[in-house]
């Protein structure tokens, strides 16, 4: 056990525990009901902090009779790790103990306790007595009881762990085979040519050999473990779909390897895992264990397809929440039940097979039969999880109904694909015939878990999300149709075409469709369009915001705070149609909830709703939306504006100096044109192209308009004039390669910064896009800005002073002339220029009580500007602003206290990166020299998520990219007190800031 996790005797945990327990008393509270309250909240806290979870009166299996321990704590991978058993003082402990033993109850690690005395049973004998009052006691029974590891749980932990391990290198041995065997073994290749075929034809025409290859491995590595660990040796036969894969393995083995042999390496980690589950007693433990294994196998073995396809099980608090939500439903609008006959059920993603193992535990077992066999349904499309589901929900229905019988329901299938118009042959007949009676059937109710991925990130990945023309067609004539929004782009997630296919699954009929998935859909700005749509699809709309959006909120962390682990909000939709008025209801989370918390707060099912009253594609109407209205658009004010420059390739063609710069887009550029070469002679279709192109990071970094210029045959040419000074991020400054080829969007900036222009002539206000990730911020710069300037996730945009022909020529004032009109009216004073205006803007833009009243509203919309009552402080002030801020490498620098260490010589360098001491106060540059008596309100001047400080400390850094090999140094052979003079320049910047902003009158007229 971490010793950090023990509980001490002076713990506030056992300190409540006596109090509670003393306060109950005093109320004369004396049965065992009344007072167990403490001691589960000890149990519950404790096990919080070590990261497991405790859960009240959980059913298990022992001895052969079902028992229900009032409380079990469960590690990490859901085993039971020890049980507590309360009884109150008027029993005789030891007598109780007796019978429960007796009973079957587990002694392998079993708190009894009757609020005074308790006794702990380990390995099947009396481990340990403790006097409850005494609060070391206490903390040595838990110590003890969380210290306690069965040899065999142990066993096992090692052996997922040592198996997660070396599956990679197995499944690589197992490909290298795979590959051999295609070229020297031809019944091999026969067998899988048939097999591939009916792998394009049944379950993605664009499948690759190597994904077909990928699902023989998956069958070779893990068929075994299903028929051990659910007892199945015929598994291999009985399944519809393994009988076919093992039909191509069979040719596979036959001459080219021996299957037996070859894995016998992992025999250890197999039998370790084996005897591991044998200990299990439980089914629903065994399948929460099988879990495990579906995710950790893709984590480490296929992680591009646990990314496109969202391999992660869904944890059984959110399973139940819905499955209870959907029974509800029916009962209450349709007064049905889950049994019903006519109420057709399908999760078209089952992974695990979880929601349908759910559903049948709250359908009776008089009409589970039925049910069983013509409502329930579920889809799948990796072949891993298939098995899995078809191992848990068989088993699932012997344990419920006591016979075996396969789940016809179950089909290998691409769900989204059904919505193509084309019959075709599903993989073998036995699933064609699921397939079609699926097809027929007259669902009602839809509920799963979706994958959500809204296409790769980086275009060497070839890692594309597969294309549905009719789903797409759909959301492009409903959800994308109705938007406002400039890109929609994120209606290509994945989730997003689950809800569109599930609500067109109910062809019109009332029903139900209940999702947990990414919930960015309910209030980013792309999705205004599918939310208008989902109102008019269904009647009624409830939605759990689970919040854990890390994005949003870098204090969360995925691990801790969202449900899944991951990065995105997450929600769980519960969509009907029925008669009746329209309804919407939300009901959110605290955002600091971590994940346990928010699935107790499920399994206890009193959600507290609010009901939203929308406004067109406007779920969650922002407040002060009534006032924000009554400000001017910044894009009414100017004429133009320009959005961030978009590398998508920032290693490549962003440096610190000119020099290395030059050298690593040379090397871009001639690897490019050789590739525009060498696509001119092959003379290949244009569908080919992803798997064409050199790949390799380390020589080019493709994205989808570079690869649309090779396509066009356009070579790239480096040229001097094409390095232009740039602003990456906040006070720092890179040479940046601009040309129409190398930059993915390069925007408008030849107009705003024309190379020919005066430099520092032009100026423009920068700022955090709509639907930015990051809090709002503005910051002025005479130079071209980066797409991404306060980090990934803020969608610069920038509005410039001037603008100009490409060529320099023809400046323009960019401040509208109607705007210098409406401001000259509005403060009746005909000497207002452009540039006040300019200047008053941007101090309005740093107003605390502007950001923090409109926080939300600058999320939704770029900023409106009300009309503060004293324009000419606003307008001074912003001068100044603009002036600091632009000029602040000119700055003389606060004088710090240099604080050199004797042991080494003095330098300037950073080496690695600097390093903020805690408090914030003193900036470690190198080992030789700190910065110190930085004053405490530096850090005050924030953009986005850092101060201006932090952002030179983390950008002035040597890095190395992991991916291109590209090395980064910040440090100038031309300047080398460069960046120590720049610390100092930016805390005068920061300290005048702060100053000034704090001095600003107010901004809302009274
Ligand atoms: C998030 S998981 C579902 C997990 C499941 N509820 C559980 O607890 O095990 C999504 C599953 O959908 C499957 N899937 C993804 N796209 C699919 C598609 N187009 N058709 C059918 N299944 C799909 C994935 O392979 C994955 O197993």
């Amino acid at each position: 056990m971490r010793a950090s996790a023990s509980v001490s005797p002076s713990s506030p945990l056992i300190r409540e525990y006596h109090r509670s327990l003393a306060e109950l008393r005093s109320q004369g509270v004396e049965h065992e009901m009344g007072l167990r309250r403490p001691f589960e909240n000890l149990l519950a806290g404790s096990a919080r902090l070590h990261g497991w979870q405790y859960v009240a009166e959980s059913g298990a299996k022992a001895g052969g009779h079902r028992i229900r321990p009032d409380g079990t704590v469960f590690d990490p991978n859901n085993f039971p790790r020890g049980f507590w058993e309360s009884k109150d003082s008027h029993d005789d402990l030891d007598r109780e103990i007796d019978r429960k033993l007796r009973r079957g109850y587990p002694d392998n690690n079993t708190i009894f306790e009757d609020t005074r005395r308790a006794v702990l049973y380990q390995n099947h004998s009396k481990a340990l007595e403790a006097d409850l009052s005494d609060a070391r006691q206490l903390a040595d029974l838990l110590f003890r009881f969380y210290a306690h590891t069965e040899p065999a749980i142990h066993e096992f932990e090692q052996a997922v762990a040592e198996f997660g391990k070396r599956v990679p290198d197995l499944a690589l041995g197992l490909a290298g085979k795979i590959a051999e065997a295609h070229t020297h073994n031809r019944r091999f290749e026969a067998a899988f040519a048939t097999f591939f075929s009916l792998c394009q034809l049944s379950l993605n025409p664009n499948i690759s050999r190597a994904a077909v290859d990928e699902m023989l491995v998956q069958h070779l590595l893990t068929e075994r473990l299903f028929r051990t660990i659910f007892d199945n040796p015929e598994f291999g036969r009985r399944n519809a779909i393994a009988a076919e894969v093992e039909r191509v393995i069979g040719e596979l083995v036959s001459q080219s390897f021996s299957r037996t042999e070859y894995l016998k390496s992992l025999d250890p980690f197999y039998l370790a895992i084996e005897n591991a589950a044998r200990t299990i007693s439980d089914f629903s433990e065994k399948q929460l264990f099988l879990n495990g294994i579906y995710e950790r196998f893709f984590r480490g073995y296929s992680v591009k397809v646990a990314d496109t396809h969202g391999i992660v099980y869904t944890p059984p608090q959110i399973v139940d929440y819905m499955c209870g939500a959907v029974e509800e439903a029916l009962k209450r609008e349709f007064g049905l039940s889950l049994s019903s006959p006519g109420v057709t059920i399908l999760d078209p993603c089952t992974g695990t097979g979880n929601f349908i193992v759910h559903l049948m535990r709250r359908i009776s077992k008089r009409d589970l039969p039925r049910v069983y066999r013509e409502q329930l349904f579920a889809n799948e499309v990796m072949l891993m999880p298939y098995y899995i589901a078809a191992l848990n929900i068989e088993h699932a229905y012997m344990e419920l109904s006591g016979q075996y019988e396969p789940f016809e329901g179950l089909c290998f299938v691409d769900t989204l694909d059904l919505a193509e118009d084309r019959q075709l042959p599903m993989f073998s007949e036995a699933n064609t015939e699921r397939v079609e009676r699926e097809r027929k059937a007259q669902i009602t109710v839809i509920i799963g878990n979706p994958p959500y991925n809204v296409g790769q990130l980086n275009e060497n990945d070839n890692n594309k999300n597969r294309k549905y023309p009719v789903i797409d067609r759909r959301i492009h004539d409903t959800y994308a149709k109705g938007s406002k929004a400039t890109s929609v782009s994120k209606l290509n997630d994945a989730y997003v075409k689950f809800f569109r296919w599930a609500t067109d699954r109910l062809e019109g009929r009332d029903g139900i469709v209940c999702f947990v998935s990414n919930n960015g859909f309910v209030d980013q700005l792309a999705f205004d369009g599918m939310r208008k749509r989902l109102m008019q699809d269904f009647t009624q709309i409830d939605h759990i915001d689970l919040h854990g959006n890390v994005r949003k909120n870098p204090k969360l962390s995925g691990t801790t705070h969202n449900v899944f682990g991951i990065q995105v909000g997450v929600g769980i939709t519960i969509a009907v149609r029925c008669g009746g008025d329209k309804r919407l209801r939300y009901s959110r989370v605290p955002e600091f909830w971590r994940k346990e918390e928010k699935l107790a707060f499920l399994t206890e099912r009193s959600v507290p709703w609010a009901t939203l009253a929308p406004d067109g594609g406007a779920w969650l109407v922002p407040e002060h939306a009534g006032e924000f209205a009554v400000g001017t658009p910044l894009v009414d004010v100017f004429g133009v504006h320009a959005m961030g420059v978009n590398s998508n390739r920032d290693e490549w063609v962003y440096d610190f100096s000119a020099v290395p710069l030059s050298g690593k887009v040379n090397r871009f550029v001639e690897t490019y044109n050789a590739e525009v070469d060498r696509w001119r002679r092959s003379k290949q279709p244009a569908s080919t192209i992803d798997a064409f192109v050199v790949a390799d990071e380390r020589l080019i970094k493709w994205s989808s308009t570079l690869k649309l210029k090779l396509l066009a045959g356009t070579y790239a040419e480096f040229t001097a004039q094409g390095i232009r000074p740039a602003l990456y991020r906040p006070f720092s400054k890179r040479a940046l390669y601009y040309d129409n080829v190398l930059i993915h969007r390069p925007g408008k900036w030849l107009s705003v910064f024309p190379p020919l222009a005066v430099e520092g002539e032009n100026l423009v206000i920068a700022l955090t896009g709509i639907a930015s990730e990051k809090p709002f911020m503005a910051l002025i710069s005479n130079q071209i800005c980066d797409l991404h300037l306060v980090g990934a996730g803020c969608g610069t945009q920038c509005f410039p002073f001037y603008t100009h022909s490409p060529d320099g020529s023809n400046r323009r004032e960019n401040v509208t002339d109607s705007a210098l009109e409406n401001f000259r009216a509005h403060y009746r004073n005909p000497a207002i220029s452009k540039w006040d205006i300019f200047h008053y803007i941007y101090a309005v833009l740093h107003h605390p009580a502007y950001r923090e009243k409109f926080a939300d509203n600058l999320k939704r919309e770029l900023p409106r500007i009300p009309f503060a009552p004293d324009f000419a402080a606003f307008a001074a002030a912003g001068r100044e602003l603009a002036r600091l801020h632009v000029e602040y490498e000119t700055l003389e620098p606060w004088p710090l206290e240099w604080v050199e260490n004797p042991a080494y010589p003095l330098s300037y360098r950073v080496e690695d990166k600097m390093r903020l001491s805690k408090d914030k106060t003193a900036l470690a540059v190198n080992p030789s020299l700190t910065l110190a008596g930085i004053p405490p309100e530096t850090i005050a001047y924030r953009l986005g998520n850092r101060s201006a400080l932090e952002w030179v400390v983390d950008q002035y850094r040597v890095t190395e990219d992991d991916r291109s090999g590209i090395r980064s140094d910040p440090n100038r052979e031309d300047d080398p007190q460069y960046i120590v003079r720049l610390v100092g320049q930016v805390v005068r910047v920061s300290l005048d800031t702060v100053r000034i902003v704090g001095q600003l009158p107010t901004v809302f007229a009274e």
